[in-house]
């Protein structure tokens, strides 16, 4: 069970899913979002399943958005750019609405995407040197289609700071912000994942996917009536002269015009 960049295994009631792409840092491309949304799809569906471990393979758990998929999209027509961001959507919201309990395993990094993946997860278990941001603005781009998850988890408040300063931050202030649960050291990663699974099994199933809707329906409104919203906003930054800079300058490691850095010999 499977798949090139993504592995997914059952463990009796347990089932792990890992993104398995580390020498770009698990970031989503088009592929990546396929077979992640198949595998939640294919675990979220089994009856003998009750929990999700979601992780990363190699040293970050989750870079974010694939950025040379990003910037190939930009020139993608609008129905095809629509239509990938739409792709991205749907895997947040497979995540957020599986009647599954949800566990993140973090390590490294969880930037962008990445740290959307947190958001929709119900249990965040994170190393404490793990590095979350919304670093999108600073590639031109805005965190649009994690947005609707990210916000309502986070609030208004930290995502404004977040969001626009697009600074990275410590496992320690995202768990001050409720973007995570539990801080632990590297090494007690997996052991801190293992007891939040064995509390977990502990709870009724149906009980469990039913509290999970229930705060779906009481925490606002719901994400899908922010889809399209959400997918036209990121497709057309992605498109823009400043998405088109932000790519160009991550993928050939320079800084962006807009950057007072810009052409200074600095570390
Ligand atoms: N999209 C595409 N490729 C990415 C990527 C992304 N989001 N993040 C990392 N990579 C690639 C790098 O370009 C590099 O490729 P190369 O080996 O061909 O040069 C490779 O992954 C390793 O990245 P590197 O930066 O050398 O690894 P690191 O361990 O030192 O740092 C990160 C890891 C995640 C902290 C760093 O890669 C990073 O900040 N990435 C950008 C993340 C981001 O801003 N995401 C938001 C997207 S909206």
């Amino acid at each position: 069970m499977s798949s090139p960049r993504v592995a997914l295994s059952l463990d009796g009631p347990v089932a792990h899913v890992v993104l398995d792409r580390p020498e770009a840092r698990n970031a989503l491309d088009g592929e990546m979002v396929r077979e992640l949304a198949d595998a939640v799809g294919a675990a979220s569906a089994r009856d003998d399943v009750r929990v999700l471990v979601l992780s990363g393979r190699g040293s970050v758990f989750c870079a974010g958005a694939d950025l040379e998929w990003m910037k190939t999209a930009g020139s993608f027509t609008d129905e095809e750019n629509l239509a990938d961001a739409r792709a991205l959507f749907d895997l947040f919201q497979a995540v957020d609405r599986s009647p599954k309990a949800v566990v993140a395993s973090v390590q490294g990094a969880a930037l962008g995407g990445g740290a959307g993946l947190g958001a929709v997860a119900d249990v965040v278990v994170a190393e404490e040197g793990a590095r979350f941001g919304f670093t999108e603005v600073r590639l031109g781009l805005v965190p649009a289609v994690i947005s609707p998850f990210v916000v309502r988890k986070i609030g208004a408040s930290a995502a404004r700071e977040l969001f626009l300063t697009a600074g990275r931050f410590t496992a320690a202030r995202a768990a001050s912000i409720g973007l995570v649960h539990h801080v632990v050291r590297l090494h007690d990663l997996d052991a801190a994942v293992d007891e939040r699974v064995g509390e977990l099994l502990r709870a009724a199933p149906g009980a469990v996917a039913a509290a999970k809707a229930l705060v779906r329906s009481v925490a606002g409104p719901p994400a899908e009536s922010l889809r399209e919203f959400a997918c036209r906003v990121i497709a057309e930054r992605r498109a823009s002269k400043e998405g088109r800079e932000g790519l160009r300058a991550f993928l050939e490691k320079v800084t962006p015009d807009w950057d007072p850095g810009r052409g200074r010999i600095s570390g």
